[in-house]
């Protein structure tokens, strides 16, 4: 688009865009609360990023439906912490913590291994981890950081845990994407996001391949696992700790008061895990619990395939031959 037209039409696009995304965050806050009443006993769910935020509060809710649920991320302080939490509002034991920092492929294989060893099924798993880190660097496995910790790593995790989820049809794929797909600049052939480019660019090229990723998974999976993405709004957590102290502090003051907290912001994430009426709905994308259209680029068949076969590329060799 920025090659079309000229720059500043582009910016003033943008910007009324993004004015008005944020009139309807504020006018749509408090709906679309998940009322399914759903029971999980005998599913397994893994929720990335339970230990925080959202991944945090959807984790409680698919542990108070008596699932046993696996959280995983990096800090492990903080995730002890969180099950601990868990049990104590939910009483269900069965909530555990796993190591997996999807910034390291080797990680992610270490994780799924034992994942796959140690549980006979997989019926729910949410891709919630996410960060935007604001300097562009690459990773160890030479993938741009915000861009692996929030797509590329997700994806390898998905494919390793697959037979799993294939195992325990009807299972679900949740993908934790975010509105901010709508100000992405993805090149299909630039999948690891080595053209520069700032902080936010990058954060919404990750949730733009998010959205593509669920429509190349729904192209490609048995119709017993479903893959969908979502947008669970504008919310309170600590992803905005990236923001120096003083801008983060009016950020998190203007959403506190005008958005989401973490129990409002899981409601979508936790609406596509459990709504009988989404059984066989898949390759969608979600806002406050209901069908939302996401930005057209994302039907465009060609771009979900190229974006899929640029990150096949990228972890094949991570992949056993199978696969
Ligand atoms: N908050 C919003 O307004 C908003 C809006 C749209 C979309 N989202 C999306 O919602 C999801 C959840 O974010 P949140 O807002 O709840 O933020 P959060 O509270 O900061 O949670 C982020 C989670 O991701 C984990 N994580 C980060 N880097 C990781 C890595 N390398 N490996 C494994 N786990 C990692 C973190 O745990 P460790 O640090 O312990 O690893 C943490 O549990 C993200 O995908 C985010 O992009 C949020």
């Amino acid at each position: 688009m920025s090659s079309t037209f000229p720059r500043q039409l582009v910016l003033a696009f943008l910007a009324v865009k993004f004015i008005f995304i944020i009139i309807y965050e504020t006018l749509t806050r408090g709906k679309g609360k998940c009322k399914c009443t759903t029971k999980l006993e005998g599913k397994v769910a893994l929720v990335t990023g339970g230990n925080s935020g959202i991944g945090f509060e959807t984790a409680k809710d698919l542990a108070r439906r008596g699932a046993t649920v696996v959280i995983a991320s990096r800090n492990i302080e903080k995730s002890e912490a969180a099950v601990k939490d868990i049990i104590e509002a939910t009483g269900n034991r069965n909530v555990f913590y796993k190591s997996l920092n999807l910034l390291k492929f080797s990680s992610i294989e270490k994780f799924a291994d034992e994942f796959n060893k140690a549980y006979d099924r997989l019926d729910i798993l949410v891709n919630n981890s996410g960060s935007s880190l604001a300097k562009q660097s690459l990773s160890e496995d030479g993938v741009e950081k915000v861009i692996q910790t929030n797509y590329v790593g997700p994806f390898l995790l998905t494919e390793l845990l697959m037979d799993k989820l294939k195992a325990s049809q009807p299972s679900r794929i949740v993908i934790v994407a975010s509105v901010a797909h709508e100000f992405h600049d993805i090149d299909a052939e630039d999948v690891v996001g080595m053209k520069p480019a700032g902080v936010w660019t990058r954060y919404s090229n990750s949730k733009m391949y998010n959205i593509l990723w669920a429509k190349a998974l729904a192209k490609r999976l048995p119709k017993g696992v479903t893959a969908n993405a979502l947008h669970p709004g504008v919310v309170k957590t600590e992803i905005f700790n990236v923001l120096s102290i003083k801008v983060r502090n009016i950020v998190l003051w203007v959403i506190g008061t005008f958005f989401k907290n973490s129990e409002e912001g899981a409601q979508t994430t936790i609406h596509l895990c459990v709504a009988p009426s989404l059984e066989g709905v898949s390759g969608e994308y979600f806002e406050d619990c209901r069908m939302s259209a996401a930005n057209r680029v994302t039907n465009d068949e060609k771009l979900v395939d190229k974006v899929w076969e640029s990150t096949m590329t990228l972890v094949k060799d991570r992949l056993p031959k199978s696969l």
